[in-house]
């Protein structure tokens, strides 16, 4: 079977300029790149975390140096990465000046007994393996970012603050197969807008922001981690990709059953099932997805909701665009 690879750049509103949608298709098309690169020479594992790395040094995705900060300010990353051959997991969450935390999370699977780790423990790990590295948000965001949460200050109660800020900024993920037939799965986020200090979502909780299992598939989700995390999203969609429905209707079963506990327009996820076939469904507006296929068609888009039907069909005839 030909290796995939398929990656989100976040489900969100997407109401961007030409100039922004161009950025962040460039940096979607050489997140693909990257993992089509890693999947001629390496498996699934290798390819989700080139094409999930590559976001994380995008600067205009949720995620790595272009994350949102938490209400202080501060950049707070989690990240997640599973191996569907091994069942294998490993996460970090809450790290600061960890601009790769996907590579740190595969760190964590591959070199110690553990799953997750957090905050301080994660970030001396990382100094132990030189992907420590101090950054911080840019002046200009700073600026922004602050100017937004005065508005809140007095009216509002923490729990009604804004869940977004920059409109289309979500968590970045993806989902490979390779030409053995393995599955891997990762995502990586900043979290969403207006955090407090300490928060944590589902991107590094095996089951609700990302699964991989051989002979199922594997999913990576984006959207509000409190749903999505209640609701072990990706688990039950993964869990479904085995059965006889269609993957894509198996996303939308999920998704549109989440959104009945939790209210709409809260997830989105991408998938590929045992055989390969690839599948894109949100209950936002929008979401940014890049796709790669081993013999060389690529195709990223910022698919509106009314257009996933269509979007799908293009990917599972792996037509380029
Ligand atoms: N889905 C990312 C988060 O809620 O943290």
């Amino acid at each position: 079977m030909a290796g995939k690879v398929l990656l989100h750049g976040g489900a969100g509103e997407w109401n961007i300029s030409k100039d922004e949608e161009e950025r962040v298709k460039d940096a979607l098309r050489k997140a693909v790149m990257a993992g089509m690169k890693a999947l001629k020479k390496g498996s699934a594992l290798d390819a989700v975390e080139e094409s999930v790395a590559s976001m994380e040094d995008s600067s205009v995705l949720n995620a790595g140096r272009g994350a949102y900060p938490n209400i202080e300010g501060d950049i707070e990353l989690d990240a997640g990465i599973m191996d569907g051959k091994t069942l294998s997991a490993g996460a970090v969450a809450s790290v600061r000046n960890v601009p790769n935390p996907v590579r740190l999370a595969r760190l964590v699977m591959e070199k110690t007994q553990h799953v997750l780790l957090v905050a301080d423990g994660a970030e001396r790990l990382a100094k132990g393996f030189s992907l420590y590295e101090a950054f911080k948000l840019s002046t200009a965001r700073k600026k922004r970012y602050t100017a937004e949460i005065r508005k809140f200050i007095g009216q509002k109660w923490i729990k009604d603050l804004p869940i977004a800020f920059e409109k289309h900024l979500d968590t970045v993920g993806a989902v490979a197969i390779d030409d053995e037939g393995n599955l891997a799965a990762a995502t990586s986020t900043g979290g969403t807008a207006f955090k407090l200090p300490g928060r944590v979502g589902d991107s590094p909780i095996p089951g609700a922001g990302f699964y991989a299992s051989n002979g199922h598939g594997a999913a990576s989700a984006s959207g509000v981690g409190e749903a999505i995390m209640k609701y072990l999203l990706c688990m039950k969609v993964v869990a479904s990709l085995g059965s006889l429905a269609s993957p894509f209707s198996v996303l939308k079963t999920e998704i549109n059953s989440l959104r009945g506990v939790y209210g709409p327009e809260l997830a989105g996820v991408v998938a590929i099932d045992s055989r390969g076939v690839p599948s894109v469904y949100t209950d936002t507006k929008a979401i940014a997805i890049g796709y790669g296929v081993a013999d060389g068609s690529t195709r990223v888009d910022i698919a509106r909701k009314e257009k996933l039907d269509e979007l799908n069909t293009l990917l599972i005839r792996q037509i380029p665009g």
